[in-house]
């Protein structure tokens, strides 16, 4: 690769930052643009508060901002100037027409394509970031070689497997790295390229190489895999509540054989995130576009899974509290939709919340990164909501705490503190099986949480 290789990232979100910053830090020698049409996300790229929180991220972004990395708002200058683009734009399930609910919205995707084209006056390598359905690539290929000026791109799939909370972590050291690419020779040429750059850092052995159809297909198929161990876990967590068994217990017992592996088996209030349910819901989409029912039905049950656990928390809240939940002060500890991320994009806490003032609660969340999406996302609702940034605060006077992302702090409040501050009879229910059931219940609370049989007071 020459020494002046220019890289180009449209789209500045949760994926293109980190993993653009992680390049340039790793690969001098390229200089790495990241352009997004939001002119206020790419400011804060520029400054001291980056638009997400990802511990390591500011630490990257600095060693490598204004050397090789530079975010900007000229998305034509930067397709102009690029040698290889990365579209890393969102694909959020369409809302409208053909597949609503269900297919990906591929109105940016489609539109990024066309910018490119446009503005391009020499081939390029396009990159497929964004997750998408099967046999985009083929698409946008053959939008961008649509052109009568003989330009020649070509097209390659490189989907993200970084988790949010350690994706600077799972940048810097992937399990693996997946290129899939056309099986021609310019393709096997660009997959080359973009093969160069990741070993600068990444063990060849982990990066896999593939047709391009098995690169984007891996990707749902990933997600797919995840979510549906949670939703397995989760879907025993409810039949242990029914016989006394202990769903940590059982997924420890699990665990250890190692076909299966101890990873994604914690049951949980439900999972959340801007992947595994556009994707699942992707998949069966596409599922069902080839007349495959059975599969579909097969993956869409991971989902419904979910949607029913994270009903089913806000169910058993209003069943032990009496059957009413009118006028009660309830504290959510959490709104993120995991620990480590401000992020609350598909969170549960917003099911949960949303339950809870249907049922007239007062509702108080605090979260450590998230109050500012949370307030965002919860609108819309109506119903009795306030913002607290402290835990303390937003516990007191309450009748119950709903514990729903497992930040580290919850683990190490002072809940004899806590329960000394609330109304009596005191509820905790613990979402994310991440507190100490006993001593709560010694203090005096009345503890529910996922896969275990109540630990009750009155
Ligand atoms: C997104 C998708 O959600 C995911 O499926 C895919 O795998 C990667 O891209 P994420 O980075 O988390 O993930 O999304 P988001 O934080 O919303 O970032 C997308 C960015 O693209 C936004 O900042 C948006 O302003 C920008 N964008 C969107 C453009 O720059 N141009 C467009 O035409 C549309
Ligand atoms: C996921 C994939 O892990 C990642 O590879 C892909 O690129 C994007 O989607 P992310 O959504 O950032 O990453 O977070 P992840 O750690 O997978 O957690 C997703 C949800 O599952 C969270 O709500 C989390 O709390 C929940 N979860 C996870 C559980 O409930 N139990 C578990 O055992 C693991």
């Amino acid at each position: 690769m020459n020494s002046t290789t220019n890289v180009l990232c449209i789209g500045a979100g949760y994926v293109g930052g980190p993993t653009m910053a992680v390049i340039a830090d790793r690969c001098p020698n390229v200089r790495v643009t990241v352009t997004d049409i939001n002119a206020e996300r790419i400011g804060a790229w520029n400054s001291d508060r980056l638009p997400i929180f990802e511990p390591g991220l500011d630490e990257v972004v600095r060693r490598a901002r204004g050397r090789n990395l530079f975010f900007s708002t000229d998305v034509a200058g930067g397709i102009r100037a690029a040698d290889i683009i990365f579209v890393s734009v969102n694909t959020p399930t369409k809302l409208f027409g053909q597949g609503a609910g269900r297919a990906a919205d591929l109105q940016y995707w489609e539109k990024t394509a066309r910018q490119i084209l446009e503005e391009s006056d020499h081939g390029k390598i396009v990159v497929e970031k964004s997750t998408l359905p099967v046999r985009t690539a083929e698409a946008m290929a053959r939008i961008l070689k649509s052109n009568s000026r003989g330009l020649r791109f070509q097209v390659l799939s490189n989907p993200e497997f970084l988790a949010e909370g350690s994706a600077v972590k799972d940048l810097e050291a992937p399990d693996r790295v997946l290129i899939g690419s056309e099986e021609t020779e310019e393709g096997q040429r660009a997959r080359r390229a973009l093969v160069d750059i990741y070993a600068r850092w990444v063990p060849e052995d982990r990066i896999i190489q593939s047709n391009i159809w098995s690169a984007e297909l891996s990707k749902l198929t990933a997600n797919a895999f995840l979510a549906q161990r949670i939703s397995s876990i989760n879907s025993i967590s409810a039949l242990c509540e029914k016989t006394e068994a202990d769903v940590d217990e059982v997924a420890r017992a699990v665990g250890t054989d190692s076909r299966i592996g101890p990873k994604f088996l914690k049951a949980s209030v439900g999972f959340g995130g801007s992947c595994f349910k556009k994707d699942i819901l992707n998949l069966v989409y596409i599922a069902e576009s080839y007349g495959l029912s059975e599969v579909a039905r097969y993956w869409e049950a991971v989902v419904r899974m979910n949607e029913w656990q994270e009903s089913r928390f806000v169910h058993t809240m209003v069943a032990s509290m009496f059957n009413t939940m009118a006028g009660k002060r309830i504290a959510l500890f959490g709104f993120a939709f995991k620990a480590n991320t401000g992020d609350t994009r598909e969170s549960p806490a917003l099911a949960v919340a949303t339950d809870l003032l249907a049922e007239r609660a007062h509702v108080v969340v605090t979260d450590p990164k998230a109050l500012d999406n949370a307030r965002e996302d919860l609108a819309g609702v109506d119903g009795n909501l306030v913002f607290e940034r402290d835990p303390y605060a937003a516990a007191a006077g309450a009748h119950a705490v709903a514990v729903l992302t497992e930040w580290d702090i919850y683990r190490t409040l002072d809940y004899r503190r806590i329960f000394n501050s609330m109304i009596k009879p005191a509820f905790i229910f613990d979402g994310r099986n991440i507190l100490d059931h006993q001593a709560l219940h010694t203090i005096g609370f009345n503890v529910y949480s996922i896969g275990k049989m109540p630990l009750t007071t009155v």
